[in-house]
């Protein structure tokens, strides 16, 4: 018994025909598996390998070159919440948003909160600059996002 379900090898091979080759679906594999499960591991990167007919290596390879993924005995909360410490970003507060972030979660950029709550990082960039500092809330963006409105989305966040 793997780690991937029968129902995400399903999703994982329903994406095959979109691309040329096998291989070329890798990241999609990633993200399907990394969506569901939160993680990586490497059970599971032998799994993706042998729905692509890759080797493992070739997985792991390009996982290991994205900071996105989090791999082997590392988990992502179950919200994702990156704080831009871009220029337009840095230029209105990103920085003192992220200590105070940090401060608020208990955690540092790049870890998650005890409860699994949320996953802080930073990103450089989100595309928001017009409502810097911009953060994302997994896949959906927090504009103009002041210290009291950082602590009203970590509020609802734990709440989830
Ligand atoms: S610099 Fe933060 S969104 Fe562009």
């Amino acid at each position: 018994m793997g780690v991937l379900s029968d129902d995400l090898k399903a999703r994982i091979r329903a994406v095959l025909p979109k691309y040329p080759r096998k291989q070329a679906a890798t990241l999609p594999a990633l993200h399907l598996v990394h969506d569901q499960l939160r993680t990586v591991s490497n059970e599971a990167v032998v799994e993706i390998a042998e729905i692509l007919d890759l080797h493992p290596s070739e997985v792991f390879d390009a996982m290991t070159f994205y900071a996105f993924y989090k791999g082997e005995g590392e988990r992502l909360g179950k919200t994702r919440l990156w704080v831009c410490r871009g220029l337009a970003c840095m230029l209105r507060g990103a920085y003192e948003l992220i200590e105070h972030c940090e401060a608020k979660l208990g955690v540092h950029c790049g870890q998650t909160t005890p409860d699994g709550a949320v996953t802080l990082e930073f990103a450089e960039c989100i595309g928001a600059c017009d409502g810097a500092p911009a953060c994302l809330r997994d896949d959906v963006h927090v504009m103009d996002v002041t210290p009291e409105k950082a602590d009203e989305l970590i509020q609802e966040l734990r709440r989830k």
